[in-house]
Parts: structure tokens; C-alpha cells; sequence
């Protein structure tokens, strides 16, 4: 079985990392939403994918500048379409509150405590608070070996460029249970040795229908895609 994620909700057709995409996604029948993390100036952890407003919202500057009330005067919606208009930046609060146990969350650090001082710590209190199935990701190895800190057994997943078996060293080291590759770099043989260590492989980002057709018959475990409909479409296709 492979696990379709939806790459901050269903990216396609919805703005990025906000409660109306989370919902399309799920609504699609995605197993999980992908998700990134910042903090704001006053300590509260907003989903949001760049370290600063502009590409996605009417703010401008980065997001550790802001208050969260601050933040909750840009909109993140009407950049991606005029009908998406008044659409917040979300608290991570608010969207497990929104979808708790609809969806399972795959929550990205896009930086760890060196940025933002106990960002870890917060994510996994919230992960708590709501009782919600996770998979903490990073590109930051020592924000994912903060987490395993105050975590024993969360699911861990290290993102990075490169071949997946240079990194089950690193994983074996953080208990972590996936790695998260770029699909471009994935063959048949690297899914062999992944799972031969006894880890999970996810690829991201994938948009077209014979990628993902291809990366499934490879025995790959999850495939992040912004197009949720059409990913899940082509997979129940060859299944
Ligand atoms: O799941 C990994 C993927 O989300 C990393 O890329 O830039 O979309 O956060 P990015
Ligand atoms: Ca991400």
C-alpha cells in the first residue's frame, strides 16, 4: 500500500497551507496533509511555508518579525485567487482543532530551536493536546534530534537531496522511521536498501500520474503530491 500525502493541503487547486486547502485534501481521500511550521515573534507556531509573508500572503517581511495577532491581519488566500479572499495564515493549533483525527499530519520543522527557541518542544505539546497521528519532518537533522529528545517514540522522517542510503546511518541514529526523497533520485535499488534497514521511503514532490505510477511499482511507501485527485486517481488505476 502506498499512502498518498497532500503537500500543504492540495496545492492545485486551493492556497497553500491553509484550512480550505487541508480541507479539499482530505475531502479528497488523501491518508495525510503535509504541512510546514514557523514561529511568530511572540512564541506561536503558524503553518506557513516560506520564512517570509510575501509570496503568500499581503504581508511582507519575515514571520519571526510578527505577533501572531499581527499575522492574522494578512490574508493568505486572495494571491492564490480573488474568491479565496479573507483565507488566514492558520495556527497549528487551529488545523489540528479543525481536522483532529480526519486526516494524519506530516508536519515539517523548516527550522529547529536555532531560529526559533523550543519550536520542537511546542510542536509535539500541540501533537499532544489534539491526540493526532504524526510524522515530524526536516531538512534539519538537529531539530529532528531535538524532537527525539522529548519524544521517544514520534515518527520521525529526514528530508534531504541525495540518495536515500546515505542517510540510514543518520536515521538509525535519531530513531527515525522514513526517509523523505526527492522522487527524481529514487530507483528500484535504493527502495531495496531502505527497506532491507528496515525504514519507510516517501517521495516528494510528484504531480504527474506516470511518476507516481512508476514510484509505486518500485515498492515506494508515500508519495506528497499538490495534486491530491489526480495522484489518488492514476494509483487506484494500476492497483
Ligand atoms: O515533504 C518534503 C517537502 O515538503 C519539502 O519541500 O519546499 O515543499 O517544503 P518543500
Ligand atoms: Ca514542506
Amino acid at each position: 500500500m502506498v499512502l498518498v500525502i497532500g503537500h500543504r493541503g492540495a496545492r492545485c487547486c486551493a492556497p497553500e497551507n491553509t484550512i480550505p486547502s487541508f480541507k479539499l485534501a482530505i475531502e479528497t481521500g488523501v491518508n495525510g496533509v503535509e504541512l510546514d511550521v514557523h514561529m511568530t515573534k511572540d512564541g506561536e507556531v503558524v503553518v506557513i511555508h516560506d520564512d517570509t509573508l510575501d509570496r503568500t500572503t499581503t504581508g511582507s517581511g519575515y514571520v519571526k518579525d510578527y505577533t501572531l495577532n499581527e499575522i492574522r491581519n494578512f490574508d493568505a488566500g486572495v494571491k492564490f485567487g480573488l474568491e479565496w479572499r479573507g483565507v488566514k495564515i492558520p495556527t497549528l493549533d487551529e488545523v489540528l482543532s479543525e481536522f483532529r483525527n480526519r486526516t494524519s499530519y506530516v508536519i515539517e520543522l523548516k527550522h529547529g530551536s536555532d531560529v526559533y527557541p523550543g519550536i520542537e518542544e511546542k510542536v509535539l505539546n500541540l501533537v499532544r493536546k489534539h491526540d493526532v497521528k504524526v510524522k515530524i519532518v526536516s531538512f534539519d537533522f538537529d531539530a529532528l534530534e531535538r524532537v527525539r529528545q522529548f519524544d521517544d517514540s514520534v515518527e520521525l522522517g529526514l528530508i534531504f537531496v541525495g540518495k536515500a542510503r546515505w542517510f540510514i546511518d543518520i536515521a538509525k541514529r535519531l530513531k527515525a522511521q522514513w526517509l523523505q526523497a526527492e522522487y527524481k533520485l529514487i530507483n528500484e535499488n535504493d527502495v531495496k536498501i531502505v527497506h532491507n534497514a528496515g525504514l519507510k521511503i516517501g517521495a516528494w514532490t510528484i504531480n504527474d500520474a506516470d511518476t507516481a505510477v512508476k514510484l509505486y511499482k518500485m515498492g515506494i511507501d508515500e508519495v506528497t503530491t499538490d495534486n491530491p485527485s489526480l495522484i489518488i486517481g492514476s494509483l487506484k488505476r494500476h492497483k
